[in-house]
């Protein structure tokens, strides 16, 4: 079987992708058109064109100006559909995804268009495809801590709807633990915690994540490798780091995908997993950020299987879901 096919078989899980980085060119220009928004580009040629990134900030700039097509229930609805039927075809069988609502409540977007529009597409793709799917709300950590909360207060009525609250967004001087409330909010309203942490910023915004947000999962984490203590604490504590490696080197954290460090840190026994962050800015989903990590890393079939199934571990799911996830890997791996 060829590797593509291999890669795209496995059951995983996708632990980091942002819905609003899912939006393609395409639907870009078509809900441009349906909600009467002027586009700065005037084709889809042109659009990725303008995807050469020198930095974080300088995707976060294009990234926020795209999502601003983004206005009706139906709109929502149609990022996350088409975003779950590319998942479901690259093999995922459980996705865990973030999405930014202070990007949509700034431009008078109410809390019940978008969550409307993500709870109904989760539903009818599990009911056509068998995909399970949860929500994790972001908060902008380039925005005030106070807002973070301000925000919490107006999720708290759509609790149900959402597995956990993450952070995102500008990283270096905006740290962690500057969102304990926010976070320590949700937490006790029963939600899982994640952070990205040290993509660009320094290894001890991992250890305030932990510490002062409770996170249960790091972001990225690419950045850890310069610190030796903080590795120590993800192999002892087995918190997963969900990596994206077209991602880092779309945005050069890495100059090419040979220098990425995440087959390092796999064999240091740190819980890699492999995700796609902003697909459609970066240049693929899941089975091609796994391609991109196997040719540029060497990585043989039992690391692929191990990032598969470290991912399943990495969910936010029951451990008897996991259980079967596990069992059909195993018997896919044993084929
Ligand atoms: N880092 C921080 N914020 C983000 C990212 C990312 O990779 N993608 C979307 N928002
Ligand atoms: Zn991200």
């Amino acid at each position: 079987m060829d590797l593509t096919s291999f890669i795209r078989q496995l059951p995983k899980a996708e632990l980091h992708v942002h819905i609003e980085g899912t939006l393609e060119p395409e639907m870009m220009f078509e809900l441009a058109l349906r909600n009467d928004i002027d586009l700065p580009f005037d084709s889809v040629d042109e659009i990725r064109r303008a995807y050469d990134f020198t930095n974080l900030q300088s995707f976060l700039d294009i990234y926020y100006q795209g999502a601003a097509v983004l206005v009706t229930e139906q709109d929502f609805y149609d990022l996350m559909l088409a975003y779950l039927e590319r998942a479901h075809a690259d093999g995922v069988v459980r996705a865990e995804i973030f999405f930014d609502p202070q990007t949509h409540t700034a431009r008078g977007i109410d809390f019940s268009v978008f969550m409307d529009g993500f709870s109904r597409a989760i539903d009818d793709a599990a009911a056509r495809w068998g995909i399970s799917a949860g929500l994790i709300m972001c908060f902008l950590r380039h925005l005030p801590p106070e807002d973070a909360v301000a925000t919490w207060y107006q999720a708290e009525p759509f609790i149900d709807q959402l597995l956990g609250v993450g952070l995102d967004s500008s990283e270096v001087g905006n740290p962690p633990e500057w969102f304990a409330e926010a976070f320590r909010l949700a937490r006790e309203a029963g939600l899982h915690a994640v952070a990205h942490a040290a993509e660009e910023g320094p290894p001890v915004y991992i250890t305030n994540a932990v510490d002062a947000l409770k996170a249960e999962r790091i972001d990225h984490g690419v950045r850890s490798e310069g610190d030796a203590g903080v590795i120590a604490m993800l192999v002892r504590t087995q918190i997963p780091l969900t990596m994206c490696p077209l991602s880092n080197v779309k945005l050069r954290v890495f100059d090419e995908i040979g220098d990425h460090n995440l087959k390092q840190l796999l064999d240091l026994g740190v819980m890699v997993t492999i995700n796609s962050d902003d697909p459609a800015y970066f240049g693929g989903y899941v089975v091609a950020n796994y391609l991109a990590a196997a040719e540029g890393l060497d990585l043989s079939r039992e690391d692929l299987i191990h990032l598969a199934r470290n991912s399943i571990e990495a969910a936010f799911m029951s451990d008897a879901n996991k259980a079967v996830l596990f069992d059909e890997l195993d018997a896919v791996a044993a084929e």
